[in-house]
């Protein structure tokens, strides 16, 4: 067992972290400035937006006007997520440089979220990889529900084993295991991994932990063991999927970088930088950070 080295980074709180705040939209501007802070604080894969339908996700309603309004750095990648063509015609029209389809291994969850079953959204995703490659755009995929299911229950490795290669065949670049409800513990979680790891090779899996039983980290570390090195976090903690009652945010990108600093594992990623860009977002939001780390360093203003 060998930690890996190097991780990389996929901040979700512009995407996952912002969609399911209540109340009020968030302003378009807000979205922006959040953005180019993380992008100022060295992160280099950040999911920015949702060309999902407004009537689903309202807080995504915007996400033309925030891929067009952002500027730009050098090096870091912006995606967003794209359930249908119509939805990723909408995303090339706003110069998306990537993009991500998202399934699920629990049926009653692919219903609720997606509207459509595991075996349709697959046959719904294939134009949706063909369309974006002819583009030259890259597509990540997402598998939901990979530690437990709101609706089902307990989820077997097996059946998210399938439906990541399943993704992984039709051309995803890298597949993300999302513990959507945050129910995970660090030897289900290890199994889970080893499982899809023999259906698709260790590098191109990502781990995307939500926080709710406050096991994120610690399942982290589990799969990091199993060699996983790319993670999913979002800055404050934000998020939670609108889909699944109860779940809270991803794991925080501060959390996660104090973990693998104290590891000695590099990221290029300003710690200090993001802990005052998660202090700035969840004050503008009325929320207390999600990040133990923000909160053990006080609520510094930015
Ligand atoms: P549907 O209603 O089945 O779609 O929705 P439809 O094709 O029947 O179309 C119905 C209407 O929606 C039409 O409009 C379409 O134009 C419109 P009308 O003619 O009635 O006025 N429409 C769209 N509008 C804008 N953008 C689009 C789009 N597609 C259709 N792309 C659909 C199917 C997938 C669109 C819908 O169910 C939806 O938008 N769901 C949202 C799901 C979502 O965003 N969930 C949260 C993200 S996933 C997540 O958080 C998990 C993750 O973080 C990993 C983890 O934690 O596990 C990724
Ligand atoms: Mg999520």
């Amino acid at each position: 067992m060998t930690l890996p080295q190097r991780v990389r980074l996929f901040e979700m709180a512009p995407r996952d972290g912002l969609q399911n705040e209540p109340g009020a939209l968030v302003p378009t501007a807000t979205k922006i400035e959040l953005i180019e802070r993380l992008a100022s604080a060295g992160i280099r894969h950040i999911e920015a937006a949702s060309f999902v339908s407004p009537r689903w996700v309202p807080q995504m309603g915007d996400a033309g006007d925030v891929m067009r309004g952002i500027t730009r750095t050098p090096g870091v990648v912006y995606s967003a997520l794209t359930p249908n063509l119509q939805g990723l015609e909408n995303a090339l029209e706003a110069g998306v440089e990537e993009v991500a389809v998202f399934g699920a291994a629990s049926e009653a969850f692919s219903q609720k979220n997606i509207n459509c079953s595991i075996a349709e959204s697959l046959t719904r995703f294939a134009p949706v990889l063909e369309r974006a490659q002819s583009a030259g755009v890259r597509v990540r995929g997402y598998v939901s529900c990979v530690l437990g299911c709101p609706y089902e229950g307990a989820i077997e490795p097996a059946r998210v084993a399938k439906v990541a290669r399943a993704l992984f065949d039709m051309g995803c670049y890298e597949v993300s295991l999302g513990d959507t409800i945050g129910v995970g513990t660090p030897l289900v979680a290890k199994r889970m991994v080893n499982a899809v790891s023999q259906e698709v090779p260790i590098e191109r899996l990502a781990a995307h932990f939500h926080d709710t039983y406050g096991m994120a980290i610690a399942n982290l570390y589990a799969v990091m063991e199993e060699g996983i090195s790319v993670i999913d976090a979002a800055t404050g903690g934000l998020g939670g999927c609108p889909y699944a009652k109860g779940a809270s945010g991803n794991v925080a990108t501060e959390d996660v970088l104090y973990l693998l600093d104290g590891l000695g594992i590099d990221t290029g990623i300003d710690l200090e930088a993001v802990i005052e860009t998660g202090t700035w977002i969840t004050r503008a939001l009325g929320r207390r950070p999600g990040s133990k780390v923000a909160l053990a360093r006080g609520t510094r203003s930015a």
